[in-house]
């Protein structure tokens, strides 16, 4: 055993290496870095999390826990003294913050915490951040140039794709961030299917879709955690994440700035196919910070089976 750090990683890769070997450019290396380190500050947040309500409401109305609140504080705080930028949009901020004197390089979206309904229940949850070169009311095809996520659960792993692929990293017990998986790549279609939304809410035609999947064997996989939700689609290497359109809200649930594009990105990265149920997400332009859209995010067969079930007798 080396003097005090682990063989494991005496010859491993870890991220900003990986970064440097995969050509990513210095600022957004530094950028990606200086994110994947907050993820530790909000987890040790999440281990000594009070769990009362913080009784503030976030522009969604919704309760909001001390910690989303607090995660927001640890993220939009590493930012600020970042150097590197000049916005920041998040969740859990009514608008978007100036943080830096305006010539910073890169516009970053937060979900801070998402999925902090599970924390008392001990699930994974996570961070999703999109990083982008220019206003992010674009579409993200035009503005992004990177995306991470930090999954909390038994261990603590980040994905993240500079748009040189999608990467998996696991923080070792040297504080570390090991590359674990690189150039992950999904297959043509998985096994897996995660359905977001009550069957009774959504239109007829998801529905059909969701039968036509059981029908072929796929294996229900939904914990309400979109971070290890998703992540369980990439790294089981195929099968499909849906939030639908549904009867009393047809933008469906989740927001297209802080959940959906960085999702897509890292997606397409991985191969997969990314859509509202006919427009691509990265194709969708952000016209106002609380903008929602239905989902569908996978490997390629089932997202365009589902395009197909959606356009049917239209
Ligand atoms: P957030 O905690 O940031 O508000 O996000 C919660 C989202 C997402 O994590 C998940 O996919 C979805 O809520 C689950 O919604 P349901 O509880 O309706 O299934
Ligand atoms: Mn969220
Ligand atoms: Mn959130």
């Amino acid at each position: 055993m080396g003097e005090g750090i682990s063989d494991y990683t005496r010859f491993a890769v870890d991220l900003r290496r990986q970064m440097w070997m995969a050509g990513v450019e210095e600022e957004l290396r530094r950028l990606i870095w200086q994110i994947a380190v907050t993820g530790k500050y909000i987890s040790a947040k999440i281990h000594e999390s009070n769990r009362k309500l913080a009784g503030f409401k976030n522009v969604y109305g919704e309760e909001q826990l001390s910690l989303d609140r607090s995660s927001d504080e640890i993220m939009k705080n590493q930012l600020q003294f970042s150097g590197f930028v000049r916005e920041y949009a998040s969740e859990e901020q009514d608008a978007v913050v100036m943080l830096g004197k305006g010539r910073e390089k890169y516009f970053v979206t937060a979900d801070p915490l998402d999925g902090s309904s599970l924390v008392d229940t001990n699930l994974a949850i996570g961070t999703i951040i999109g990083i982008h070169k220019e206003s992010i009311f674009s579409r993200g095809r035009d503005s992004m140039v990177a995306a991470l996520y930090i999954t909390y659960g038994p261990l603590i792993t980040m994905v993240y794709s500079a748009g040189k692929g999608a990467h998996e990293f696991v923080l070792n017990r040297e504080g570390e961030y090991v590359l674990s998986q690189e150039h992950i790549m999904l297959e043509e279609r998985g096994s897996i299917y995660s359905p977001g939304g009550l069957r009774k809410d959504c239109i007829e035609k998801h529905v059909r879709f969701l039968e036509y999947l059981e029908a072929e064997g796929y294996k229900l996989r939904y914990s309400g955690g979109f971070v290890p939700d998703i992540n369980q689609v990439l790294i089981k290497r195929g099968g499909i994440f849906t939030y639908p359109a549904l009867k009393k809200s047809p933008r469906g649930k989740l927001r297209l700035l802080f959940e959906l594009q960085p999702m897509a990105f890292i997606i397409e990265q991985a191969g997969g196919i990314a859509t509202d149920g006919k427009e691509e997400i990265l194709s969708v332009r952000v016209e106002d910070l609380e903008q929602r859209c239905p989902i569908y995010i996978g490997s390629r067969f089932e997202v365009e089976k589902a395009m197909e079930f959606l356009a049917a007798g239209s």
